[in-house]
């Protein structure tokens, strides 16, 4: 039988990042089928939530279908309230800033730092001072009269965001920090594992990330009564099971025993998969340095980064192409690569929310291109993307 990720790529394909199933995925789906505990009931949900409540460190852990959907229970439980805004940066996957809108609240674009890649502190504060009015203990912003409720960093690419200043930040005005973690599982802040850092955390478990339940999600926090309201309100917000009393207006939004069975399996390996991640950097980074015009993103020296998705800037007056153009050549030889998201403040999608000045932002989505590097990536498919970028290869070596 072929795995998935024969069955997606094509003979010589060299994928972006792919699944790696090489654990007790079998083994543990099995049982779910063995049993028929399939569906949103079953031991597996309550044991990779503990688990990965254990690998964070937090008190709990509520799985839910995808990582949006954890994001959007994150943001009910912290009270955010329709017409509240939330702070976020414009650069990062577009799932926060739409989870935003399903709470009828607005997201604030603020910038990218341009060392890590990660939400300014700087940004924030400056938002926070030259256009917000702070009185009575509450923030509001100036230009849209709306309350500024909560911080919401996300650590893009497997690295962690700035915690401290944002923290700092955040207390000062009495705002929620809502980390979206979904891209950087196991990275670690000053030594804390993202998620454990603000007062909730989210997590995603699409097919894309370092460990995947085909989709999935989780959230997590030390705080109990927003844990048991996350429980409640993935669950279609029951009251009573036997009569079908729902208390409120709740979401089906769990995750299943299958899915969870698979999540199990997955975990156990994360600490490897985070080892190949920092081994397939290093080697880009070796083989690309001296590449003129091509950089790679940062490590801050605080950082413990997953390395989730190894990505590079093109300075095409240096380079002689433009990241554009990478892309296309490296796509002709069947090499998959992603640009960087198109930063929020200038997507069609949220043209009405506020922003801030995002020009870092928009800058690194003109030049950032991740390349493959899925947990299996071989050193020879790493060698044939290399030397394509490099320009060092032989492309007719990449057919045979
Ligand atoms: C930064 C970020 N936030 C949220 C999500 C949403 O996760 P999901 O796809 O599981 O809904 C993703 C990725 O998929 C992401 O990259």
């Amino acid at each position: 039988m072929r795995s998935e990720r024969e069955a997606a790529a094509p003979a010589g394909f060299i994928p972006l990042c792919v699944p790696e199933i090489r654990g007790n995925e079998w083994k543990y789906v099995k049982e779910c089928l063995d049993t028929n505990f399939v569906s949103s009931v079953g031991p597996f949900v309550d044991r990779f939530e503990s688990m990965l409540a254990t690998y964070v460190g937090t008190r709990h852990a509520v799985a839910t279908v995808n990582g949006t959907a954890a994001i959007h229970i994150a943001l009910l439980v912290a009270g955010i309230q329709p017409g509240d805004e939330v702070i976020l940066p414009s650069l990062t996957f577009i799932a926060p800033a739409n989870a935003i809108r399903y709470v009828g609240a607005w997201p604030v674009f603020v910038d990218s730092e341009p060392d890590y890649w990660q939400m300014s502190p700087e940004s924030i504060a400056c938002f926070i001072q030259k256009q917000c009015d702070w009185t009575n203990g509450t923030l509001r912003n100036k230009a849209t009269g709306r309350r500024v409720r909560a911080i919401l960093p996300v650590h893009i690419l497997g690295h962690p965001a700035d915690m401290d200043p944002i923290l700092e930040t955040a207390r000062k005005y009495n705002l929620a920090v809502i980390e979206d973690a979904t891209e950087a599982l196991g990275a670690k802040y000053k030594g804390r594992k993202v998620g454990h850092i603000g007062d909730i955390g989210c997590f995603s478990f699409n097919g894309n990330k370092i460990i995947t339940t085909g989709g999935g999600g989780m959230l997590v926090t030390d705080n109990e009564q927003w844990a048991a309201r996350a429980k409640y309100l993935t669950t279609q917000a029951k009251d009573d099971p036997i009569e079908f009393v729902h208390g409120e207006v709740g979401y089906n939004y769990r995750l299943t025993n299958l899915q969870a069975a698979m999540g199990c399996a997955q975990l156990e390996l994360l600490d490897d998969y985070i080892e190949a991640k920092r081994a397939i950097a290093s080697r880009y980074s070796k083989a690309l340095t001296g590449v003129p015009g091509i950089s790679e993103m940062p490590i801050a020296p605080w950082a413990g980064s997953s390395c989730w998705l190894y990505t590079i800037l093109v300075d095409a007056l240096r380079y002689k192409k433009d990241r554009r153009e990478l892309f296309a050549h490296l796509k002709s030889h069947q090499v998959q690569t992603r640009p960087l998201w198109q930063p929020l403040h200038l997507s069609p999608a949220h043209k009405d929310a506020f922003a801030t000045d995002c020009s870092c932002a928009a800058a690194l989505n003109n030049s950032g291109l991740s390349l493959p590097c899925s947990v299996g990536l071989t050193a020879h498919q790493q060698h044939q993307v290399t030397g394509l970028i490099s320009q060092k290869l032989d492309p007719g070596m990449i057919a045979r």
